[in-house]
């Protein structure tokens, strides 16, 4: 028997290290995580086209994906997912601080020596009869002074295509490594070896034990048990939000679930916005937006759609850079009329996970045409008709594609000083209360209501749908650490700049009596990134209210648009002081579980809210 450092030892020789890893720090880890593991192959990823379709043909031989019809959607996959491991799984996401007080109430906790011993006995010999991915990637343009790099181990294949589509991945990455520069190890497997003899499945995953685990004092993370999105493709909400919140706070930037979209005015002036939205609440969509005919002397460019990364520049503005280089957008919705510029975009090279099949080989899903196919093979395998009385695709379906493949991608999506900050936007999904748009009256107020956020609950991550509950900043899964040391970290950082962007609050989501939107939102929501952008210039006017700055009709650009009346516009920009009045207390709730570390000016905020709003009332 050979021991299990000469077993390491010889999977990592057969592997044939490349000759341009000569990172020592870097090497003594993937040793120690092949001794750990047990995989049976070493591969490094190099990330090449080659090597791309070797490792698709590779899955197609063995089963776990699809090649579509190559006629109609070239070089495109399907793959379906275990039933048990279709999106994030929150409860079972955790930060491991020292002190639990760090974690906040925001996040799971166990002491790290605890989950350590935990996670030490799932990893062992997790990956005996797989092969182990060596897949390291660039969190933004390579070298870029706000990137950073990551180094993922995954037994998945899946998540290594993935990675080349959503990151820089490749050889290039280890020159900017060096030899000792910094990267965070993101160690994943999909939690199921295949012992001597043991065939392998579609989906693999561990349906017993699920863990993704941050450890804040050493920037790790580590991932057992799903291979989808979220819990496996660790350079997204792991690295680039949870992680990267930690080091932005301790670095003085910002690490957000933001899209950044460029705005060019008739004029040709240009402007960037970041948004943040929560889970499948419509990032992709505005990101994306085609302005509406009447508005086509607008135009919108996409920098990213799911993160930013912010630094305050020299010139006392906020640049932002989209650290990642790929889209994993949910599928179900997007069609020729809310997101084309997506549609279009998908017509080759992608990763469909989740979606319907069609007889022709090619997918389909909710809301990509307005009849369905008469029949289908659904997400799950199984033959499917308008009569199934089921969704085909899963309602967290998703497509994996390169941001090259936008035809609206922003000249400066790639540059590596990122592009300057207007404006922040955050926006809930409520049918009710909250206005299409608000500008807070200072920095302070926009925290505030970002903090205060609610929104409903979507099924990108498990658990129950269609629930309001506080989401600050679009963050609550994502925030690595206390809520309220994250308030003060935005406080300061906009009090710390000279040019800071206004901050508004967007709803796309009320709905009238009988249930459907008031406001038709997609390509019309030009017309309030209009109103944001001209406001963040001081060139249109607004109405003070008890929140905030919101539109008078005469200042929207209603052109071609005739079912927007004066009085539509007024219940759609109403501040209902009893509505607000409950809204408030929510945020004392809130408020009430974060105040070991609640920033005072926040709570005084709130005393001064209640006393306007009944002032209004009164
Ligand atoms: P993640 O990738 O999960 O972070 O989410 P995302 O915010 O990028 O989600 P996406 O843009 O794909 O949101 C999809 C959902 O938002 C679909 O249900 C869309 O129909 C809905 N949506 C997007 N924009 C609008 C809008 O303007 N109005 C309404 N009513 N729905 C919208
Ligand atoms: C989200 O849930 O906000 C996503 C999808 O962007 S996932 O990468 O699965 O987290
Ligand atoms: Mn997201």
């Amino acid at each position: 028997m050979m021991s299990e450092q000469n077993l390491a030892a010889d999977v990592i020789r057969r592997s044939g290290v490349p000759a341009c890893v000569n990172h020592p720090r870097l090497l003594e880890w993937i040793r120690a995580m092949v001794e750990l593991c047990e995989p049976t192959r070493l591969y490094w990823c190099d990330g090449s086209k080659e090597e791309y379709d070797r490792l698709c043909n590779e899955m197609i031989e063995g089963g776990s994906m699809i090649r579509l019809n190559e006629a109609k959607r070239p070089n495109s996959f399907l793959v379906r997912s275990d039933p048990a491991d279709v999106a994030r799984m929150e409860d079972r996401t955790f930060v491991c601080t020292v002190d639990p007080e760090d974690a906040g109430p925001n996040n799971n906790w166990v002491a790290p020596a605890e989950m350590k011993a935990t996670l030490g006995g799932l990893f062992k010999g997790c990956m005996r009869g797989r092969t182990m991915y060596v897949i390291p990637f660039s969190m933004g343009p390579l070298g870029s002074h706000i990137a950073h790099i990551g180094i993922e181990l995954s037994d998945s294949p899946y998540v290594a295509v993935s990675m080349r589509l959503m990151t820089r991945m490749g050889e290039k990455v280890y020159d900017v490594l060096g030899t000792d520069g910094e990267f965070v190890p993101c160690m994943h497997s999909v939690g199921m070896p295949l012992e001597a003899g043991q065939a392998d499945i579609a989906w693999p995953s561990n349906r017993e034990h699920k863990y993704i685990v941050h450890y804040p004092a050493t920037k790790e993370i580590w991932s057992f048990g799903s291979g989808y999105g979220g819990n496996a493709l660790l350079g997204k909400k792991c690295f680039a939000l949870r992680i990267a919140s930690i080091m932005a706070k301790e670095q003085g930037w910002l690490a957000e679930h933001m899209l950044i979209l460029g705005i060019t005015a008739p004029t040709g002036e240009k402007s960037y916005v970041a948004a943040a939205f929560p889970s499948a609440c419509g990032k992709t969509n505005l990101a994306m937006l085609i302005p509406p005919k009447a508005m086509d002397d607008w135009k919108v460019t996409t920098v990213g759609e799911d993160i930013a990364w912010i630094k305050p520049g020299r010139d006392g503005r906020l640049y932002a850079i989209n650290p990642e280089a790929g889209y994993f957008g949910v599928a179900p919705g997007t069609g020729p009329d809310t997101n084309p510029t997506a549609l279009a975009m998908l017509d080759a090279d992608t990763i469909f996970t989740n979606v319907a099949l069609t007889a022709d080989g090619d997918v389909w899903w909710e809301g990509m045409t307005p009849t369905p196919p008469k029949e289908l093979i659904d997400w799950q395998g199984k033959p499917w008709s308008p009569a199934s009385g089921r969704a085909a695709a899963h309602p967290n379906s998703r497509f994996t594609v390169s941001a090259e493949r936008c035809a609206t991608l922003d000249p400066e999506w790639d540059n590596p000083d990122g592009v300057p900050i207007s404006a922040f936007v955050f926006g809930g999904r409520r049918n009710d209360t909250v206005p299409l748009v608000v500008e807070g009256f200072n920095w302070t107020y926009g925290v505030y209501m970002a903090a205060t956020m609610g929104s409903e609950t979507t099924a990108a991550a498990t658990g129950a749908v269609g629930v309001v509950r506080r989401d600050p900043f679009a963050m609550l899964p994502f925030c690595g650490y206390h809520f309220g040391d994250y308030f003060n970290h935005w406080l300061r950082i906009g009090h710390s700049i000279v040019h800071a962007p206004k901050i508004f609050c967007v709803n796309w989501f009320q709905r009238d009596a009988n249930g459907g939107f008031m406001w038709p939102g997609f390509g019309e929501n030009m017309r309030v990134l209009k109103w944001i952008v001209q406001r963040s210039q001081g060139k249109v006017g607004a109405s003070e209210t008890a929140l905030g700055w919101i539109p008078q009709f005469e200042d929207m650009d209603f052109r071609g648009m005739p079912e927007v009346t004066r009085e539509r516009f007024g219940q759609l920009t109403r501040i209902d002081p009893k509505s607000w009045q409950r809204e408030l207390d929510s945020h004392a709730e809130l408020f009430e579980q974060l105040k070991a570390r609640l920033p005072r000016e926040l709570v005084l905020r709130r005393e001064l809210f209640k006393l306007d709003l009944s002032r209004q009332a009164a």
